[in-house]
């Protein structure tokens, strides 16, 4: 605690107290059969033995040609890993497992109507379709090593087959979450420079059929109007041989993908064989300004992050039934649904819709039915099963071995009914903590020899060492109670190579604040600023507290508050917006918009209707805000900054902290009365923020 003789904390520097929870030990009967049971391995992989340690990680895949150079930091801070290595990432998923498991389910799909039957793939039914795919996109589409091309793909196996028929071109593949807007797909296909759209004509979720190719005519249309050219729109179908969309589809531009296939039946390609240095993926996420950032991942270092993760953090075993219940749409779907799990040979289960469909039992019936034993999903869907169906894993018949949580922090209570309930106490949890730029996992206890602490993710990873610092770049020592900026010190293989076009922002946002030397090359001198807050307990576990900038966290997905606002302004009446978390139980953090209208223009419902229908439009469903408060004026500091922590203080019944250095101090207490009688009057519980919450909200937008 800060006290009066002190000088006053900086945000980062706020002392937070919760309770230590209790250690859980995993299971005797997971430790017996784990892949990392040996103490060894921690040894293996701590700094002495740093960068060769990942040897280790690189090993587990199949070379066309070895590196000979681990880590090149000649270009600081971008790091080249196995650098003159060759290899191919399709061939690793999907070939090299023909030999032994040829008629093995490679990935299971589970469509939502439940009456609909589940679809098993097999390696080599994959290597077909992968290869005939392979064929259409170079043939058809013209593509080549190093082109861009965009998916907007819901969870439907067509997406794997996608991902793995450009990497076995060397085509950079941008896949953009089947959720979005179309607006925000073009604006990606814009970014990423992709002539070519690959889609589908619909999908189910929550028993509803979406009319999906309709997005990407907007998409196409955003596009052109940054000056991007869309030359085709490949349209997978949904059901055979049957459009279901009404949108029509373009001549000469739209293409039905089962049409296009029959001319490449039987082909195959030769997998090209890629410099380990060669770009991927491209994934995008939010940043704290309009432009998505498109974080560029590499072929070698990445692919050998995430089949070392997945084997150790993730238990992955080749006859092991795996389900990672997230999107392949974010970077959680690629590495650990797609690339990590094919590359260890395993089977992976892909499910097409919404968790609680039909009902709360969902989720069980289909790891009972498939036998599931390892399981991956994020709080935000833990916290709506255990709301909807606090029983309901009582009633199936799974056993897990493992499960994982990712993506936001999770409460104690909710791992708890997660490791007790859901995984009826049989199971050893993981919370791993990354991210979109990162990957693979950063922070996790390894599970077979670290023990679990619900709500804190653990130590560093193998191989990765985190740090906290202050706003000085002075250490914060683990036990001292005090949060700070967590940082991880080294490069790993898994680290993004850039942002896509845009290599200084990579280089201000995750190097610049705690670079100790720019003209060095020793990596000692370049931490990567991670972005979150969080705090070391003394046995070395971190505890995460959510982002430091202002990104707001919806149910494990970031939005920017930038994007928000600027969705907001779309709508001529809006002259200002200003979007901020709040606290909710299910999602973890919700939107609310604040607006302030043109001189003379009367509040009215239909303009707070058209901003939610705005931010659906440019972002997505998932960014619908809870409210949108119409405002005077928001508070601004002297050179016109909104200060969107003071909002976040009201939006949550929390403390606005200091307004005197405001222009219009004033405009709080007015704002505050009317917007919290009008929550109240709507029937809004007010609770007691934790001190985590409340130090998050206080901080909110402190960059600004
Ligand atoms: C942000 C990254 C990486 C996959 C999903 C999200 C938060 C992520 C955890 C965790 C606490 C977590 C962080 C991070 N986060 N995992 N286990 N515990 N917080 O990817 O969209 O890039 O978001 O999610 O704040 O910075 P993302």
């Amino acid at each position: 605690m800060t006290t009066a003789h002190e000088s006053p904390a900086s945000e980062a520097e706020i002392s937070v107290h919760w309770r230590e929870e209790d250690y859980y030990q995993p299971p005797a009967k997971f430790i017996a059969q784990a892949n990392a049971a040996d103490p060894d391995i921690l040894g293996r992989f701590d700094e002495g033995h740093f960068p060769d340690c990942f040897k280790e990680y690189a090993d587990l895949l199949s070379w066309d040609a070895y590196w000979h150079t681990t880590l090149d930091t000649s270009n600081p801070p971008f790091w080249r890993w196995f650098v003159g290595g060759r290899l191919n990432a399709c061939y690793n998923c999907v070939d090299r497992h023909l030999a032994t498991d040829r008629n093995k389910a490679a990935l299971i799909w589970v469509p939502e109507p439940e009456d609909e039957p589940t679809r098993t793939i097999t390696y080599q039914e994959l290597y077909r379709q992968v290869n005939e795919f392979a064929a259409l996109l170079r043939d058809f589409c013209g593509l080549r090593t190093g082109d861009r091309v965009t998916f907007h793909l819901p969870m439907v196996p067509e997406l794997p087959v996608a991902m793995l028929a450009c990497a076995r071109l060397g085509v950079i593949h941008s896949e953009v979450f089947g959720g979005f807007s179309g607006a925000a797909c073009g604006e990606r296909i814009a970014d990423s420079g992709s002539r070519i759209l690959v889609t589908t004509d619909g999908y189910y979720r929550n028993g509803q059929l979406f009319d999906h190719k309709a997005k990407a005519d907007e998409a196409v249309r955003t596009a052109d109007g940054l000056g991007q050219q869309v030359d085709k729109v490949l349209v997978w179908r949904r059901h055979a041989g049957r459009c279901t969309s009404r949108t029509p589809m373009v001549d000469g531009r739209d293409f039905f993908v089962d049409e296009l296939l029959a001319e490449h039946h039987r082909a195959v390609v030769e997998p090209v064989s890629m410099p380990a240095e060669a770009p991927l993926f491209l994934m995008y996420t939010s940043g704290t300004t309009a432009r998505p950032k498109g974080c560029q991942h590499s072929t070698g270092g990445y692919l050998a992050y995430v089949a070392g993760t997945s084997k150790y953090y993730q238990d992955i075993h080749p006859e092991d039934t795996y389900w990672c219940c997230a999107d392949i749409g974010w970077i959680t779907g690629h590495s650990y649904i797609v690339y990590g799990p094919l590359a260890l040979g395993t089977t992976s289960v892909i499910y097409e819709g919404a968790p609680t469909y039909p009902d709360a039992g969902r989720v069980w019936r289909i790891a009972e039915r498939l036998g599931v034993n390892i399981f991956h999903t994020a709080p935000t869907t833990i916290r709506m099963l255990r709301k909807l169906g606090p029983r309901e894993p009582d009633r199936y018949d799974y056993h897990l071995k493992h499960m994982t949580t990712v993506g936001e922090p999770i409460e104690p209570e909710v791992w708890r009914w997660y490791h007790d309930v859901a995984g009826k106490g049989e199971a050893v949890v993981v919370d791993t903590w990354w991210q979109t730029e990162n990957g693979g996992f950063l922070g996790s206890t390894l599970p077979a020899l670290q023990p679990m602490k619900p709500g804190s993710c653990g130590p560093g990873v193998l191989g990765v060492y985190p740090v906290i610092y202050d706003e000085n770049g002075n250490i914060v020592e683990a036990g001292s109670g005090k949060a700070g900026n967590i940082c991880i010190r080294n490069p790993w293989p898994g680290i993004f190579q850039t942002i896509w076009g845009q290599p200084e922002r990579f280089v201000q946002i995750y190097y610049a604040k705690y670079c100790r030397n720019p003209a060095s090359t020793d990596w000692r001198d370049w931490p990567y600023f991670a972005g979150d807050g969080a705090v070391q307990a003394a046995d070395g576990y971190f505890r995460i507290l959510g982002r430091v900038d202002d990104v707001i966290n919806v149910a494990g997905h970031r939005l920017g508050t930038k994007e928000l606002e600027s969705a907001s302004l779309t709508v001529h009446e809006v002259s200002e917006a200003a979007a901020v978390p709040v606290i909710d139980e299910i999602r973890g953090r919700a939107v609310e918009m604040y607006v302030a209208l043109q001189p003379g223009t009367a509040p009215t419902e239909a303009i707070r209707q058209a901003v939610t229908g705005a931010i659906e439009r440019e972002i997505g469903k998932i960014a619908r805000p809870k409210n949108v408060w119409i405002v005077d004026d928001m508070p601004k500091t002297r050179s016109g900054k909104i200060m969107r922590r003071v909002i976040a203080g009201i939006s949550n019944f929390s403390d606005v902290g200091d307004v005197s250095t405001l222009a219009n101090p004033e405009i709080v207490d007015e704002i505050r009365h009317r917007i919290q009688s009008a929550k109240l009057a709507h029937g809004e519980v007010p609770r007691q923020l934790t001190r985590e919450e409340a130090a998050e909200i206080r901080s909110f937008g402190r960059n600004e």
